[in-house]
């Protein structure tokens, strides 16, 4: 896995902004995996900014919650206000797993995959001890995940506590990833995952297994 530390949020931003719009440029009719959470904000912030032809894109989010009481805090929501408002990517080509669970679980033939990386080493929702081979799926989240994600609702109590995630296996199957951390206390985690024993213990340390995976770390 190469590394690429950058200089701030922004230079990760629009780094891996500037990817994407190649991605999309050589091939307006890409598939893509997408991720929610804080770190790609800055990403998609960037890309609506440049006005892409999103038109024959088809993007495929990694994972949301279920028996969310809290719609506002979906993920479909997140990409709403974040993205998909702002371009002119159509409805039908946004794909959520917990609308796809039931069709062909991997194989998705996907160009590019963006992920970011849980404080325990997940990647969508597989959390640690998640099979290599997992599918796309229904999950519990960990204690961790779950306290991490509160800050985006009332009170921990509040937060959705089962998930559907993109499996391992059709992450794995992305032709080109991309791993972006932002933050010191992402560092450790994304040392054990790149350099680490590969074990289900840390998912994102299955990466080590493609040829393909880019990391951007800014501290
Ligand atoms: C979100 C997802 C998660 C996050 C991870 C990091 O769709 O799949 O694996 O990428 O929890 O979240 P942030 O970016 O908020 O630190």
């Amino acid at each position: 896995m190469k590394i690429k530390i950058l200089k701030d949020y922004n230079e990760l931003s629009y780094t891996v902004a500037d990817i994407v719009q190649e991605q999309i440029e050589r091939k307006p009719n890409s598939r893509i995996i997408l991720p929610t959470g804080s770190t790609p904000i800055g990403v998609y912030k960037e890309l609506v900014e440049r006005k892409l032809d999103w038109s024959q894109v088809k993007t495929f989010n990694l994972d949301e919650y279920v028996m969310n009481s809290y719609p506002e805090h979906s993920y479909l929501n997140f990409m709403i206000e974040n993205l998909f408002d702002h371009t002119n990517l159509l409805s039908k080509n946004c794909y959520f797993p917990d609308t796809w669970l039931h069709e062909t679980p991997y194989g998705y033939d996907v160009d590019l995959c963006l992920l970011g990386i849980g404080g325990n080493g997940h990647i969508a929702f597989n959390e640690p001890g998640s099979s290599f081979d997992s599918l796309t799926r229904m999950v519990e989240l960990s204690e961790e995940t779950v306290k991490d994600n509160s800050r985006f609702f009332p009170s921990i109590d509040d937060v959705p506590t089962q998930a559907v995630t993109m499996g391992l296996k059709p992450i794995m199957s992305s032709k080109r990833i991309i791993i972006m951390a932002n933050g010191k206390h992402k560092k450790d985690i994304l040392d054990k995952a790149m350099n680490g024993e590969v074990t289900e213990d840390v998912p994102a340390s299955i990466l080590q297994r493609h040829e393909n995976v880019e990391v951007f770390y800014c501290d």
